[in-house]
């Protein structure tokens, strides 16, 4: 099968990295051992076996501030380059006893740090298995190994349970960073500004973040950009944009937890535009003003019914999540939309079921965030779901039809050929997790009824709230409902990379 061979060759790649650039936990945690002493490193990832330096270990964020100033590029045939600075205020809890910490950032350079007021000074990265002694900082940036990490080790130590305001100042040349796969993600910059879209670990190429949703954190932003452009992040505006000196800076504040790869700060020629739907929700779209005559009709056609799928989904399942709605509609090349927390972003176009889909991340996918990466189809499954059951509401194809059309696809068919549940981290938008998903969501709807089913969907829903979710836990809960045994049901499903045939 296709993706299997590339995906163990990534993976064997970035276990060499590690050796030769980081020191790990487990080999300081023998040292401290020895020591006596009970503080240690925390680590340098999640624990993801997808990413495994994406997140760290040993803190738990409760708060981002970031204040970013954005020059975007010169006319054509200046290159497509851009400058951000920023300062991140980022407000923690160490969740052990810390010699030092890890923060993902790749491709901007750290300036000054500064941990509870006290200044950190910029040290040389120590040599495998050193621990250095006193107080410093220290990236790593390893493009070919993806091992991008701003160590930092303050004095005194964070003990346990202990808050601390670190402040990094930092700033680079931004450009268009890619993912895993070779697509485009992370601070996209383009011509008229920058469509952001961290999908899955890109959040660390404009901040220095614990990039993994284990770590959801609330968000503050001011972001400055010449006057004229116009910059939307997530949430809420704090106030109107201030401008002066031929700068304006566009503030917002995200108070509802989010996961790391659902900040976006886009800046471009945007026009903004407020409502609201029927039932008091705030709805901010920011549409760029050089969509083609094509595109600009389609995306007015798919936000207007904005409110409508959002009163549906309601009705269907939970309440709307979160404090606010919208869309951000770029004009450029990276040829696929995100679910961004509150305000997706598209790119050239929001078409109406690209519009739901995406809307449908924000109960499936934001709220409730898949654990690790192996769990993508929980978020793609349950949204392009969603458009099946939008189709049927609107008229159009029943989700039967849909699912019918699925398992009309031959056996033989590479698209089988993948057990969505663990589709490696080269597989994780290959077409089987958004429609064999839908199709596994279809059947198991089948199989346990309409009644246990949507009464399952509003128990993970609820019981997964603002946090994340394995493709166990659906299990669990779809058995606890339905009060069916669904084991084999998950295996054929989910877990096996063959056609199902029940
Ligand atoms: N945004 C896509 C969705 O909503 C998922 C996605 C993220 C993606 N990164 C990608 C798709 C790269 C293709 C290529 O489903
Ligand atoms: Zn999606």
């Amino acid at each position: 099968m296709r993706l299997r061979k590339p995906v163990l060759g990534v993976i064997v790649v970035v276990v060499v990295g590690l050796g030769g650039l980081v020191l790990t936990a487990g080999t300081t945690a023998a040292q401290g051992g020895l020591l006596g002493a009970r503080y240690t490193p925390g680590a340098p990832g999640a624990g993801d076996a997808y990413f495994p330096y994406a997140g760290n270990g040993g803190y738990d964020v409760q708060h981002y501030d970031l204040a970013l100033t954005y020059t975007p590029p010169a006319a054509a045939p200046a290159p497509i380059v851009g400058r951000l600075s920023g300062v991140a205020t980022i407000d923690l809890v160490a969740t052990q006893d810390l010699n030092s910490f890890n923060l993902d950032l790749r491709g901007m350079d750290v300036q000054a740090v500064k941990v509870n007021g006290q200044g950190v000074r910029e040290a040389t990265p120590p040599a495998p298995g050193d621990v250095p002694a006193g107080p410093g900082y220290w990236q790593i940036q390893d493009d070919d190994a993806r091992v991008w990490e701003l160590t930092i080790q303050p004095r005194p130590k964070l003990k346990q349970g202990q808050t601390a305001r670190v402040v990094v100042t930092y700033g680079g040349d931004t450009v268009r960073p890619e993912d895993i796969e070779g697509a485009l993600y992370g601070w996209v910059t383009t011509r008229d500004g920058a469509m952001v879209v961290g999908e899955p670990e890109g959040s660390m190429t404009w901040y220095p973040v614990s990039d993994h949703q284990t770590d959801k954190a609330t968000y503050s932003f001011d972001i400055t950009v010449p006057e004229g452009k116009v910059a939307v992040a997530n949430g809420l505006p704090r106030g109107d944009p201030v401008t002066a000196g031929g700068w304006t800076t566009w503030s917002w504040d995200a108070p509802d937890e989010q996961a790391s790869y659902l900040t976006t700060a886009s800046v471009g020629d945007y026009d903004l535009r407020f409502s609201q739907t029927t039932r008091g929700l705030p709805v901010i779209d920011a549409v760029d003003d050089n969509l083609t005559p094509a595109n600009a009709a389609a995306t007015e056609a798919g936000l207007a019914l904005q409110a409508d799928m959002i009163a549906f989904l309601e009705d269907t399942f939970v309440p709307y999540p979160f404090n606010s709605y919208g869309s951000i509609v770029d004009d450029d090349s990276v040829g696929y939309a995100l679910e961004t927390q509150n305000r997706p972003v598209y790119s050239r176009a929001a078409r109406e079921f690209t519009v739901v889909h995406e809307l449908a991340h924000q109960w499936f996918g934001n709220a409730v965030s898949p654990q690790r990466w192996q769990d993508i189809w929980l978020n793609e499954g349950w949204a392009t779901y969603v458009e099946w059951l939008w189709s049927e509401a609107t008229g159009g194809d029943s989700a039967q039809d849909n699912f019918d059309g699925i398992m009309a696809i031959p056996a033989e068919d590479e698209f089988w050929d993948l057990a969505i549940a663990d589709p490696g981290p080269l597989g994780l938008f290959e077409g089987a997790i958004y429609d064999r998903g839908a199709a596994t969501l279809h059947a198991l709807r089948t199989r346990v009824g309409d009644d246990a089913f949507f009464a399952a969907t509003r128990v993970w829903l609820t019981r997964y709230d603002d946090s994340t979710a394995t493709t166990e836990n659906l299990q669990s809960i779809f058995e606890e409902v339905s009060g069916q045994d669904l084991g084999s049901f998950f295996d054929v499903w989910v877990h096996t990379p063959t056609k199902p045939t029940i």
